[in-house]
């Protein structure tokens, strides 16, 4: 930078775009290909004391972690030995014309049926941190999930002093029963899917719960080293809070992204998003439990309130005396499940790590409501299908329309091919009644209109969303979702947003950026990004209980003019439906 406003010494420019040019063909050189298979199976798989068949990848729970480095592509032939469709999303993956690959059943592909494969093929593109995969089909991201590590291009550096170990801290959610027939027995009823029965870290409740302690997640230290933990919240339905009992984290990232570190004891991640922290083993050398339980903000819903562990373990912590038992790890204190201020406090302390390129000027200006609600029964109903709050069945919505996947082909796909007659593009992108939506909601406004429809965005335009949060049968923090894309998030807040009012409390300076939104109980958040990838691109609470019951949209996103602004043809392995 410095030779390039020496502007007469051209000697010295020259250098420096060959010095240049040179590490770009070095790094694009150096970029790799991994080849991996994934062998989507019946495991047995013992938990809670007992053992149930689990869906699994590879055999493994949770499946393999995937290492690259930021250029490489990844080619996963994904082979479906189970007795159910299903389809794999490379969570928070650009897929800049890749879309093909993205996963997300009847959005942009046909599920792979039993005996049948699908191989996805996508390139990381400026993306450097962690996420990770899952199973887009259903509840069966349950059991097949894992991460998917990105460091930075080989030769370059983390933006912070490299840590001598890195641990991926998986958080799940086990359930005693097949997650599908949970699902299935509450599409019957009308009523909300019963809850977990143990929440996860790498695949182990821990110490709290029964015929768990042996096998706890063991999380290595050394007296004075730092351990970079890459914290994925992969529960299906629980945002979930984390700590490590007398250790600070240092937060540095966040779905892939970097942030400008700060210190904190705690942290929350709605499912669907990762947090990068640093530890340091400056305690005495002993054992420490971590821990992980819910952040509940719904009102009179139940939830799973076990708490899970590991324990980080120094490795020079003494050995206890032969015969004796060592001593219990220290317990950390965790926020109450209600601790909204504890969120607030933790997702406001999010800054990128320099000023960064946002929108200034908006296209499109979107209003998205996102919620829940309640159907009436309907007359062909008996009442065992409307056990739902005063004989209903739950619902869910955004903008008042509830989202319903299509069945006969992808949504892309039908795109692609001008197939009529798959979906709508329809969605209204403010909402269509203007209400109090954090105050006492009429009941005529709980029911939602169901349909496929989706919202079509011009390539390149520059995007504003306002998502708002109602107070429909319950407040609750949404974890929302985007496809296709990382956005800024500008601004959050409590109550009704207010353009006039809110705007200028806009980050426009140094958001973060993410591909999930936790969206404020009884409030809303604003995202902004720059619509440069072109396909179908899902929008949804990653809470896996609303996307049913139709907490979702799709965005489609025209091809641009150039070669390079259009998506790739679909491959030929394409599974049809
Ligand atoms: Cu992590 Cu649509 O998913």
């Amino acid at each position: 930078m410095e030779a390039l406003k020496n502007f007469g010494k051209c000697p010295i420019i020259f250098l420096a775009v060959f010095a240049l040019l040179a590490s770009t063909l070095l790094s694009l050189a150096n970029a790799k290909v991994h080849e991996h298979e994934f062998v989507i199976q019946a495991t047995p798989v013992k938990r809670l004391c007992n053992t149930r068949s689990a869906i699994t990848v590879n055999g493994q729970l949770p499946g393999p972690t995937l290492e690259v480095n930021n250029g490489d592509t990844l080619i996963v032939k994904v082979i479906n030995k189970a007795r159910y469709n299903v389809t794999i999303h490379w969570h928070g993956v650009r897929q800049i014309r890749t879309g093909w690959s993205d996963g997300p059943e009847f959005v942009t592909q046909c599920p792979i049926r039993p005996g049948d494969s699908y191989t996805y093929r996508f390139t990381i593109q400026g993306q450097e941190g962690t996420l990770w995969w899952h199973a887009h089909s259903s509840w069966l991201r349950a059991t097949v999930y894992g991460a998917l590590i990105i460091r930075p291009r080989e030769g370059q550096g983390y933006p912070f002093a490299k840590p001598k170990r890195e641990t991926p801290i998986i958080l799940g959610e086990w359930w005693d029963a097949n997650p599908i027939d949970v699902l299935r027995q509450a599409q019957q009823t009308g009523a909300a899917p019963n809850i977990s029965d143990a929440y996860t870290i790498n695949g182990q409740p821990g110490d709290l719960y029964k015929c768990s302690t042996k096998e706890t997640t063991i999380v290595p230290i050394d007296s004075g080293e730092t351990n970079l933990l890459r914290v994925i919240n992969a529960g299906l339905n629980q945002p979930l809070f984390f700590s490590v009992a007398n250790h600070k984290l240092i937060v540095v990232g966040a779905d892939a992204s970097y942030l400008k570190p700060f210190t904190t004891s705690v942290i929350m991640l709605g499912p669907g998003q990762t947090t990068d922290v640093l530890i340091t083993g400056d305690q005495p050398p002993s054992r420490y439990y971590m821990a992980a339980r819910a952040y509940q903000s719904a009102q009179n819903a139940p939830f799973d309130n076990t708490t899970t562990t590991a324990i980080l373990d120094y490795k020079s912590a003494p050995c206890p005396a032969k015969g004796t038992l060592a001593p219990k790890p220290l317990m950390p204190l965790l926020p109450a499940y209600n601790d909204t201020n504890t969120v607030t406090a933790f997702s406001r302390s999010f800054r990128s790590p320099r000023r960064v390129d946002v929108p200034a000027e908006i296209d499109e200006n979107l209003f998205f409501t996102i919620g829940l609600g309640l159907n009436n029964c309907p007359p062909n109903f008996s009442k065992n299908q409307c056990q739902g709050p005063n004989g209903t069945r739950f619902t869910a919505s955004m903008n008042n329309v509830s989202f319903i996947l299509p069945n006969s082909i992808s949504i892309l796909q039908a795109h692609h091919l001008g197939v009529p007659g798959v979906f709508t593009t329809d969605f209204p992108v403010q909402p269509p009644v203007k209400f109090d939506y954090t105050g006492n909601v009429s009941r005529s406004l709980w029911q939602p209109v169901a349909g496929t429809k989706v919202a079509k965005i011009r390539y390149g335009s520059r995007v504003q969303i306002v998502l708002q949060d109602t107070s429909i049968v319950t407040p609750e923090n949404h974890p929302i979702h985007l496809h296709g894309y990382d956005f800024y998030i500008v601004a959050e807040g409590f109550g009704n947003f207010d353009p006039k009012k809110d705007s200028s409390k806009f980050n426009l300076v140094d958001p973060p950026m993410r591909n999930t939104v936790a969206v404020p109980v009884n409030g809303w958040a604003v995202i902004r990004f720059v619509a440069d990838n072109p396909g179908a691109w899902i929008m949804h609470c990653h809470l896996d209980v609303h996307i049913g019951w139709g907490l979702a949209t799709v965005l489609l996103v025209d091809n641009g003019e150039g070669l390079l602004e259009s998506i790739e043809p679909p491959p030929e392995d394409l599974p049809l439906c």
